[in-house]
């Protein structure tokens, strides 16, 4: 039984690697709070496209990042975790395609990145969680008491996220679900500021040929093993 009063559990990872539904499913048996970094990722990037900021030449970040207020909600209808911009609900719009064509972008930005890994420092301070992203286990909580590292094969990715977006009605074909993914893994793990890479602590799980159940109990071992 895990009985640590203040931990934090780091989960990196490719897009659609499955890391958010790990990371859901071992906060809910850990009974302690979820992050998802790559929604803040989203919610700022929502925020340039809505006010049509050309932030590839934006010199100075200080007043836009001022008129951001990113926090998450529970829906006590869904009982699922909401993202909310400025006070509005964002959850759906954030996973659009137009979100997630520019988001790899906006990502490599350091304002940005440092606006936001202030805010995720800010959130584990006082209460235990798990915090999934890119540079969770290496940059943002270097000593997490847990880290794990989450791939899958890209076409095991791309048919995931494609299945997905169909059954939210979505009309994008699987290649431009697959080569958003391709797109994004390239610039996630090839930019200069906190690339996407293993901490070399972490816990590798390929997930290509595992059920989602099997994941939850190799990553259940390995925390119990780190909080003994
Ligand atoms: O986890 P996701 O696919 O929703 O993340 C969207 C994008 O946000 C991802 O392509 C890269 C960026 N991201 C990041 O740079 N650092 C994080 N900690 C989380 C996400």
């Amino acid at each position: 039984m895990i009985d640590q009063s203040h931990f934090i559990i780091a989960i990196d990872g490719y897009a659609s690697s499955g890391k958010s539904t790990l990371a859901k499913d071992l906060a809910k048996y850990l009974n302690v709070a979820y992050v998802d970094t790559g929604a803040m990722y989203r919610a700022v990037t929502l925020y340039l496209i809505e006010e049509k900021i050309d932030f590839e030449k934006l010199k100075s970040w200080n007043g836009v990042l001022k008129g951001i207020n990113i926090s998450f909600k529970r829906n006590s209808k869904t009982l699922k975790n909401e993202t909310f911009l400025n006070g509005e609900s964002v959850e759906d719009e954030i996973r659009s395609l137009r979100v997630s064509s520019k988001v790899s972008e906006v990502s490599v930005i350091k304002d940005v990145r440092d606006f936001l890994v202030r805010q995720q420092r800010q959130m584990g301070k006082t209460i235990s969680l798990v915090m999934d992203g890119r540079d969770i286990g290496t940059v943002v909580f270097p000593n997490a008491i847990a880290k794990f590292f989450v791939t899958a094969e890209l076409e095991v990715r791309a048919k995931r996220r494609y299945l997905e977006l169909v059954n939210k009605g979505s009309g994008l074909t699987f290649n431009q679900v697959k080569d958003n993914l391709q797109h994004r893994d390239i610039i996630d793990t090839t930019r200069e500021i906190s690339p996407l890479k293993k901490a070399k602590d972490a816990m590798e799980i390929d997930n290509s040929n595992i059920s989602v159940a099997q994941q939850l109990d190799m990553a259940i071992k390995h925390v119990e093993g780190c909080l003994k």
